[in-house]
């Protein structure tokens, strides 16, 4: 596939793709099963497929790798975040993640220091004791009537990890809150997403107000967490100090507190639901492939030899590594990355027009038959330094690419590998049999059901 600009772009046909319902197109299929559907579009009409929706005009799916880095990094100057994820500002404003332009590039510059290699070392220790505080904890769960909700499990610990890593505070008592509104803020925003009709949120229906009251519980955690920060800014060194003590070179005016609202909003809740998404479906595929999870072991028991793990250990570590970016590959926290070009543009030899958003899904390039051997199987030596290079780049991407990549990547990344060795050199997690674990694509790919987990000492 061939993504060229072309001056005598009109010519060009548009993409194929279903014709769907006389009025609704294709909205009743992606919300009957979005990803079954999307899949079923790439097979039948091929790697740029065209959707439709009276209102919405139009929208495509693009999931050849040269498709998303066309889109991503090659000529990502014609492509803005665009309407698909205004739903998400009802959430976090116009942080990082939503922002666009001049605006979005001052922030990203600002922040972008709290993310370096230097600043990540520091916060390793911090991310093993959060580790550690579980692995403790998780004793009184050992006995055989015990089990364990994961995803609850692994909210809680990124969530207190984010907390003290960027923000230099406690955030572990607020873990049920938090929990319980963000599933109702995701959902809502998702709902939003799908639904171009529905209905504004200052119209107080339930499901409005519903949503209303859990952003509301978000916030106020939010602006207790600025409020204890405040009179104490640049002492700590973190990232809210350092959003704090920012002056404009001329007015000498701080960010407003708006602003630091959607900042730190965002950076809570990307910083750690993605995160605990990924070490959840990892645990979940650790239990279903014991010869990975042997692997697994023997790389932490020869290296590590009982010791906490370290920012020095993970070059070490590269098949823990190989086991989450696996996980990652089949279960993309962030299943879907969307945008909206500015101009018309051509993907694939097909014509794309400006201002009709497109989608890149990550869960489904993941799983091109093209770029990868039975790709429903795991298995994570597709992530050797040798196999990677085999694909192209963009065959793989869980943190998006080009200049809105992911600012978290190296920290989430860092994270997830301290969690993993240091929870899987003392326990074993066993999945308890009961209903089928299926992904459920809201904003995050979350598991449809708890994912209940029995645990067992290894020997
Ligand atoms: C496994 C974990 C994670 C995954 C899979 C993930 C995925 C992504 C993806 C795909 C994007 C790009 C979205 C787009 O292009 O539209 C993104 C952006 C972003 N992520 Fe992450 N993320 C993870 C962890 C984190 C962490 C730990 C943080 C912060 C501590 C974070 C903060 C952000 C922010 C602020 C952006 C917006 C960046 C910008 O546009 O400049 N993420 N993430």
């Amino acid at each position: 596939m061939v993504a060229f600009s072309n001056k005598n772009m009109a010519s060009l046909s548009a993409p194929p793709g279903p014709a769907g319902h006389w009025f609704l197109g294709s909205l009743p299929d992606v919300w009957h099963d979005v990803l079954d559907f999307y899949g079923r579009s790439r097979r039948q009409y091929g790697d740029v497929v065209r959707f439709r929706a009276p209102g919405r005009g139009q929208w495509y799916l693009i999931t050849h790798p040269t498709g998303v880095e066309h889109v991503l990094v090659t000529n990502h100057a014609n492509y803005v975040k665009g309407r698909i994820n205004a739903p998400l500002k009802l959430v976090v404003g116009h942080g990082l993640l939503t922002s666009e332009g001049s605006f979005w590039l001052r922030q990203r510059r600002l922040m972008q220091p709290a993310f370096h290699r230097a600043r990540l070392t520091q916060l390793a220790d911090t991310m093993t004791g959060a580790a550690l505080e579980v692995s403790g904890r998780w004793e009184k769960y050992l006995g055989p009537e015990e089990e364990v909700d994961v995803t609850r499990e692994m909210s809680r610990l990124t969530l207190r990890t984010v907390g003290l890593a960027l923000f230099g505070t406690e955030l572990g008592r607020h873990a049920d809150g938090i929990e319980s509104a963000l599933t109702i803020a995701i959902e809502h925003v998702n709902y939003r997403m799908m639904r171009p009709y529905a209905l504004p949120e200052h119209i107080p229906t339930q499901r409005n107000r519903r949503f209303v009251h859990a952003r509301w519980a978000l916030e106020s955690v939010v602006r207790q967490l600025i409020k204890q920060h405040e009179g104490r800014d640049g002492e700590k060194g973190d990232l809210l100090a350092l959003l704090l003590g920012v002056r404009d070179e001329e007015t000498g005016e701080g960010m407003n507190r708006r602003q630091l609202r959607d900042e730190v909003m965002t950076l809570m809740l990307a910083g750690h639901e993605t995160v605990a998404m990924a070490l959840s479906w990892t645990w979940y595929l650790l239990s279903m492939h014991p010869d990975a999870e042997r692997q697994l072991h023997e790389e932490l028991d020869s290296i590590l030899n009982g010791h906490t793990p370290t920012f020095d250990d993970l070059p070490n570590l590269p098949y823990t590594r190989m086991v989450l970016e696996e996980s990652m590959r089949l279960y993309p926290p962030a299943w879907a990355v969307s945008r909206q070009p500015v101009a018309d543009d051509v993907i694939g030899g097909y014509h794309i027009k400006g201002g009709s958003p497109l989608m890149m899904l990550p869960f489904i390039t993941h799983r091109h038959p093209e770029f990868w051997d039975n790709p429903e199987d795991f298995d994570p030596e597709r992530f050797t330094a040798e196999n990677a290079a085999k694909r192209p780049k963009y065959a793989y991407f869980p943190f998006g690419g080009g200049p809105r990549l992911c600012i978290g990547r190296d920290f989430a990344m860092m994270e997830a590998q301290l969690i993993l060795a240091t929870l899987a050199q003392r326990y074993r997690l066993q999945l308890v049999p009961g209903k089928d674990v299926l992904p459920l694509p809201l904003i995050t790919m979350r598991p449809l059901h708890k994912l209940k987990m029995k645990l067992a000492e290894r020997g």
